[in-house]
């Protein structure tokens, strides 16, 4: 069964405690914190500022999902905000090896995130010292996206290689997850799947998440 990881992108941000401690009670695994400077990604969200904020509002893992240039710069100040996991894109840093152990010298999980047009051959000499693989099935900058349907593939695939290397890291897609797209997405092999427009903004949070968690995979 796949852990959900709402994205706060597409919560509330005028009661977003609130938010928070609903998906939470709705059964949400993992918080997701997208974070945009308008460089990388067409849209400018949050800072360490918010999660610091959201880490005092709930015990949840945060996953912080870096959508910025020059993402060393600030590694340390998300991981002092209280960021359990913090991924950032391949084609944001030439030295994606220093820019993992960065991460890791934190205390902080390492994630490594592809855009859909970026090869998974990007990872091959990180692979090993990954805790996550975050599999972008939208273009990165903005919610309610459609799914990018070759992402099922892209996780077929990442999903055949971390086994052929017996590597540990978790498997996450982002984008365009919802009600008609999560079954597929955890049939190809995905370990979490992150939900903004699918979750926040719905009736009820619970239905939402549970539809989400119990995709049939066909
Ligand atoms: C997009 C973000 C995603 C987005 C997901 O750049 O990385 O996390 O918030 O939103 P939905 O689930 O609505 O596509
Ligand atoms: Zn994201």
């Amino acid at each position: 069964m796949p852990l959900i990881a709402p994205s706060i992108l597409s919560a509330d941000f005028a009661q977003l405690g609130e938010e928070i401690r609903a998906v939470e009670a709705a059964g949400a695994d993992w918080i997701h914190i997208d974070v945009m400077d308008g460089h990388f990604v067409p849209n400018i969200t949050m800072g360490p500022l918010v999660v610091s904020a959201v880490r005092r509002v709930t015990t949840l893992p945060l996953d912080v999902h870096l959508m910025i240039a020059n993402p060393d710069r600030f590694i340390e100040d998300f991981a002092k905000a209280g960021a359990d996991y913090i991924t950032v894109q391949v084609e944001t840093t030439p030295h994606l090896h220093r820019t993992i152990h960065l991460i890791r010298d934190q205390g902080v999980k390492a994630g490594a995130v592809v855009n859909p047009g970026t090869s998974l051959n990007t990872l091959e000499w990180i692979l090993d010292d990954l805790d996550l693989v975050l599999i972008m099935s939208v273009n990165p900058g903005f919610g309610g996206q459609a799914f990018i349907p070759g992402s099922l593939d892209k996780i077929d695939r990442l999903r055949a290689l971390l086994a052929v290397r017996e590597a540990k890291a978790l498997i996450e897609v982002d984008g365009g997850v919802n009600g008609r797209t999560a079954g597929a997405v955890i049939a190809a092999g995905a370990d979490v799947l992150v939900a903004g427009s699918a979750i926040f903004g719905t009736a009820d949070y619970r239905q939402s998440i549970a539809r989400l968690k119990n995709a049939d995979p066909g």
